[in-house]
């Protein structure tokens, strides 16, 4: 049986939806970032079969999605520094990892037994209409194979995973196009675990530069493995032209076999990136070589996510 892509925007399909997750389903969901694979964040069994569908280690620990600051405060403690982050940026681009109240809605399986949650507020519509329908958090990684690369819009999520999931609602391409930034707030000091989609000059006017995992208590994001977001192909970075057998990823004045962006503007770089991944890997080359990208802004992520997609493979 072919798997039902729901259109977002009809109200039907987020009854449908919720249906599905209610009764312990697995849906594709769009988020601004990327296409999350939702279950039922209480739901451990459910939550055990979304491990299961990405082959996704069980210490790695999902993030919890909420519509805001109230339902979030059903799951973990805010501090005030948390609090001014959630009013400045949600819903969006920004996780954030809070300790976790004891009677949280959520399995430990969710959050792989640890003693806090990640959870941020997605700004995709159809997310928000789903959670505000269920008045539920949903646990959603990005609903990918664990390891690959995330998907964009709606036909990525079936191609890979759509004999596993029960259904995807298809909200169109996703317009940040890179994962959320995921930040750890403790007491008063913030520290950046994934660079994401919203960069950190964004975030450090309000927080202070922004602390690394290591230099502080805050433990490291257990799924930051170092090889991720991988096509099959083989990637080298920094490369100013294709060498023989090699399909170039461009950026600005380097056009390369498709260009992330012309007039080098990262936000549009971020958002075509996993898709040109996709399509330089279905070209069929020995490697794909990528352009060299500036760190500033969302080049930070940008790179984060390049790098773990030419990481030799063997070290995951
Ligand atoms: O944009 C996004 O964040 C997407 C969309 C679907 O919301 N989701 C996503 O989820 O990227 P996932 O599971 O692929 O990445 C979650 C990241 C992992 O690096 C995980 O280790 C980290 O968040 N994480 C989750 N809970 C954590 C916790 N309690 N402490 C530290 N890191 C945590
Ligand atoms: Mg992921």
């Amino acid at each position: 049986m072919t798997t039902p892509c729901l259109p977002a925007r009809d109200s039907e399909s987020i009854q449908h939806a919720a249906d599905l997750l209610r009764g312990g389903g697995l849906v594709g969901m769009p988020t601004e970032t990327v296409y999350g694979l939702a279950a039922d964040a209480g739901n451990a069994d459910a939550v055990a079969r979304l491990y299961a569908a990405k082959g996704r280690p069980r210490f790695n620990p999902l993030i919890a999605h909420v519509t805001g600051p109230e339902m979030a405060a059903r799951l973990v403690e805010i501090p005030k520094l948390a609090r001014r982050l959630m009013d400045a940026f949600w819903p969006g681009p920004l996780t954030l990892v809070l300790p976790k109240k004891t009677d949280a809605p959520v399995c430990d399986l969710a959050n792989a037994g640890l003693d806090t949650i990640a959870l941020r507020a997605p700004a995709h519509p159809a997310a928000q209409a789903l959670l505000r329908t269920l008045d539920r958090p949903l646990v959603a990684p990005s609903a990918n194979p664990s390891g690959r690369i995330s998907p964009t819009c709606a036909a990525h999520v079936l191609d890979e995973l759509g004999e596993r999931i029960e259904a995807v609602l298809d909200g169109g391409d996703c317009p940040v196009g890179l994962e959320s930034t995921v930040i750890a707030v403790l007491g008063d000091t913030a520290t950046l675990l994934r660079p994401g989609g919203l960069a950190r000059d964004a975030i450090e006017p309000l927080t202070g530069p922004l602390a690394s995992p290591g230099d502080t208590a805050a433990p490291a994001s257990p799924g930051m493995l170092k090889s991720h977001y991988a096509p099959s192909a083989p990637v080298r970075l920094d490369a100013h032209e294709a060498r023989a057998g090699e399909v170039l990823l461009g950026f600005g004045e380097i056009a390369g076999d498709l260009n992330l962006s012309a007039t080098g503007d990262l936000a549009e770089a971020a958002t075509g990136l996993f898709a040109a991944l996709r399509k330089l890997d279905a070209m069929g080359a020995q490697a794909i070589a990528v352009a060299p990208i500036p760190d500033q802004g969302l080049g930070e992520a940008i790179n984060d996510r390049l790098r773990r997609a030419a990481a030799p493979r063997d070290e995951t």
